[in-house]
């Protein structure tokens, strides 16, 4: 079978980014984190002084520069993360600290920036052969993707996991902090009226509040085995 679209949607820290970036590397396929263009254009913002905690957003502001805001990837190099570039500039750290997970929610309600950026990830699924992750890839990215899948774990345990990615990384966070702002970005992205987050009909369900990373890629490569009728590449 020819290359395939993958599309996999989930809350916030649910593991969904390193599964799918795992995924895409053991098949030999592209992977794009659609979250990290909606944060990238959340510090473009920031930065131009269009959002801020205490004085809101200016969306009008943002939606005219949104033809200013170019946003590219560079492949994984020796860390093996896959770098989202903000204007050319390296933003893969900035792009996931709090201050920018705060305002992400509000910047992705605004339909003309999903609009945006949903034509420019239909143009990366061109080619096929792609992984994306996301929040509405398999309802309205890609609908036709070949293989769905749906990413769920407790808000308690992606809390934890988010808490010890963060503290790995230096960050000074505590856990009720991260909590409640995975539960507000959980209201937010299932409330939304333009494109909110919700199983497709035809996702599979990947609940993995209790399974380790080794057995989320047995899952997921015997589902794309079985879509395909193909082996992977080891
Ligand atoms: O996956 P993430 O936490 O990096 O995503 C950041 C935010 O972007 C999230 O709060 C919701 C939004 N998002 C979205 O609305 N649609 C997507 N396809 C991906 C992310």
């Amino acid at each position: 079978m020819s290359k395939i679209i993958i599309a996999i949607d989930g809350y916030s820290s649910s593991g969904k980014s390193t599964m799918a970036r795992d995924l895409a590397k053991r098949i030999g396929y592209v992977y794009v984190d659609s979250g990290a263009m909606y944060r990238a254009v959340t510090l473009y913002a920031i930065e131009h002084g269009m959002a801020s905690t205490d004085k809101g957003m200016d969306t009008g502001k943002l939606i005219k520069a949104l033809p200013e805001i170019e946003i590219s990837f560079r492949p994984a190099g020796e860390d093996g993360i896959q770098h989202t570039l903000l204007n050319g500039v390296d933003v893969e750290r900035r792009i996931r600290e709090m201050d920018v997970s705060n305002l992400v929610s509000p910047v992705a309600v605004i339909p003309e920036v999903r609009k945006h950026l949903t034509s420019l990830q239909q143009q990366y699924g061109k080619e096929r052969g792609i992984v994306m992750d996301g929040r509405d890839i398999c309802t309205t990215v890609f609908p036709d993707a070949e293989m769905k899948v749906f990413v769920n774990a407790s808000p308690e345990e992606r809390a934890r996991r988010r808490v010890l990615e963060l503290v790995q990384k230096g960050a000074d966070v505590n856990y009720e902090d991260v909590l409640k702002n995975i539960r507000e970005r959980d209201h937010i992205d299932t409330t939304r009226k333009e494109s909110p987050l919700k199983r497709a009909d035809d996702a599979h369900l990947l609940d993995n509040d209790k399974m380790t990373i080794a057995e989320q890629m047995d899952w997921l490569l015997n589902l794309y085995k079985k879509i395909t009728g193909s082996e992977n590449r080891d």
